[in-house]
């Protein structure tokens, strides 16, 4: 389990990572509100991974940092850059997936309450990178870059 959540700890960090190069990439095409909401998606990540951070600190656990893999740093568009993001946040539903599947195998019930957390937030995550995927495929691209600027 510990390190399950370890490695989740690491990939929470890549996403913070992999939001932030989208973030830069958004920056050179001059849409400032979806950057915007880029770099807001990679502080959410980081407090994801600060989530099971303390998580495991409270259990005694021992947190162990690996290497965060490079992010790529290129993308052929604003819908190609969020055909990746739903993809990516797939991804990451199974994984939390995955860990729950552990902590009910080792009958971890703090664990299960924890990583339930996550799997609610999944939902929610994969439900925001699919709307704007489909607002990109039917609306203006400045029109929705006004809209991302808001995002605290
Ligand atoms: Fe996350
Ligand atoms: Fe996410």
């Amino acid at each position: 389990m510990q390190e399950a959540i370890n490695r989740q700890i690491n990939r929470e960090l890549y996403s913070a990572y992999f939001y932030l190069s989208m973030s830069v990439y958004f920056e050179s095409e001059k849409l400032k509100g979806f950057a915007n909401w880029m770099r807001m998606q990679a502080r959410e990540e980081t407090g994801h991974a600060m989530r099971l951070f303390s998580y495991m600190a409270e259990r005694g656990g021992r947190i162990i940092m690996q290497d965060i893999e490079a992010p790529p740093i290129e993308w052929d568009s604003a819908r190609d850059v969020f055909e990746h993001t739903l993809k990516h946040e797939k991804k990451v539903t199974e994984m939390i997936n995955n860990l729950m599947g552990i902590a009910k195998s080792e009958n971890d019930i703090e664990a299960q309450k924890a990583i339930e957390w996550f799997v609610n937030e999944q939902a929610e995550e994969e439900e925001t990178a699919e709307k704007i995927l489909n607002d990109i495929k039917e609306r203006g691209l400045q029109e929705i870059d006004k809209e991302l600027a808001e995002r605290k």
